[in-house]
């Protein structure tokens, strides 16, 4: 049988694991029944068209196997479909497929899919079950963990959403074998940064493994998720609602979310902006002191070997204009990650305008 790699999260409402192996899609309902002590409960998976299409037949015949009683419905997925309106069209659905509250949602997606599932969770009848299945890497080191779920608005992205953690994660790295190349390059940075704030030999093997990794190796990828995985639940479990720790995972991501919202969500996948802003963090560190000139090109030539990225053109200004406006900015200061070492990371606040412009700059000449 299939070995699988458990890995607890703890948060104050519920201590959960993730199960992860190559092979875990296929013991999904025999996992599932034992998990959630599972006897006559309907089952709702709700999945993409895309993903049921590869993956469907998959996860059927592991829930049939089990006897689960079960049944599936297929939603929008993509960015702009991750909307209230989404939510209410499968909640009716949910209505109309008999689910009450005693049954459970199998989110069955990219972090799309799982950031709905997992609302939709948190308030169909004011809360059931939700298991999350990833199938994008994205997804599967990061979305799927933690239980932060929302949709967004026209004003802005996860807007509307609350914490809603699941009963257990499934992660199966076969998943990613129909994913494109651009999508599992761009959820490679979210492991990268995993190991520039917290793991260094995980760092190192990305730095090192770059070929076996691109080739979706099945030992190098089981590794990379695993302990990109065992970063994002360590943090999780000492710090459920993004106070202190927690935001060492947005290593990257204030210039990532800058470059995201200035070009309109259209020119970057999530994970190439945060690419993009992990270089700049690097610089940042350095012109504040914290980060040394050789860890910074360190981390500058390994999220370039991970290449191609999108160029980036934005307006230096609105760029660092928008840092100050970040989502994570309490009371009008910008705040950023810096390596001090790497797989060391801390907060540093009110860094000059200036350095930051000079960061963008300079990744604006990188990317050139
Ligand atoms: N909740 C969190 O903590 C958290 C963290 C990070 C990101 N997110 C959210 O995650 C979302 C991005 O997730 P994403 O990058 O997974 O994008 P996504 O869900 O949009 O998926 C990307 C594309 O891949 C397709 N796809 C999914 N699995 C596939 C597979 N196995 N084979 C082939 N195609 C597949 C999808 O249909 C989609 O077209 C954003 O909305 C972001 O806000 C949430
Ligand atoms: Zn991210």
């Amino acid at each position: 049988m299939t070995p699988v790699t458990r890995i607890p999260v703890r948060t104050k409402p519920r201590a959960y694991d993730v199960l992860l192996g190559t092979g875990v899609l296929d013991r999904a309902g025999s996992l599932l029944r034992s998990r959630l002590k599972l006897r006559n409960e309907l089952i709702v998976v709700v999945s993409a068209e895309n993903v049921w299409k590869h993956w469907g037949a998959r996860l059927t015949k592991s829930l049939d196997r089990a006897k689960l009683r079960w049944t599936h419905t297929l939603i929008p997925d993509g960015e702009r479909a991750k909307t209230l309106s989404t939510v209410e069209s499968a909640a009716e659905q949910l209505t109309r497929l008999g689910a009450d509250r005693t049954s459970a949602l199998i989110a069955f997606g990219g972090g799309v899919i799982g950031d709905m599932v997992g609302f939709l969770a948190a308030i169909y009848m004011r809360g059931v079950r939700v298991v999350q299945i990833p199938t994008t890497l994205l997804a599967q080191v990061d979305a799927s963990i933690g239980g932060k779920t929302g949709v967004n608005l026209t004003t802005g992205k996860n807007l509307v959403g609350s914490f809603h953690q699941p009963q257990c994660v499934l992660i199966d790295p076969q998943l990613l074998a129909t994913l494109d190349e651009r999508e599992f390059r761009a959820g490679i940075f979210e492991i990268l940064k995993c190991g520039v704030i917290a793991d260094r030999s995980l760092f190192e093997s990305l730095e090192r493994d770059r070929d076996r990794l691109l080739a979706r190796e099945k030992k190098m990828l089981e590794r990379s998720i695993e302990a990109a995985v065992r970063v994002k639940a360590a943090i999780v479990s000492k710090d459920e609602r993004e106070s202190g720790l927690r935001r060492l995972l947005n290593y990257g991501h204030t210039i990532g979310h800058a470059l995201e919202a200035e070009t309109q969500y259209k020119h970057f996948l999530h994970g190439e902006a945060v690419a993009w802003g992990m270089i700049a963090a690097a610089l940042i560190g350095v012109a504040s002191g914290k980060t040394s000139a050789k860890d910074a090109q360190r981390i500058t030539t390994a999220v370039l070997q991970y290449s191609p990225l999108p160029v980036v053109q934005s307006n230096t200004h609105a760029i660092v204009a928008r840092t100050a406006s970040d989502k994570k900015t309490v009371g009008g200061k910008n705040h950023f990650i810096v390596a001090t070492a790497i797989g060391r990371a801390i907060v540093i606040s009110d860094v000059p305008t200036d350095v930051i412009a000079r960061a963008v700059d300079q990744i604006k000449r990188l990317s050139r």
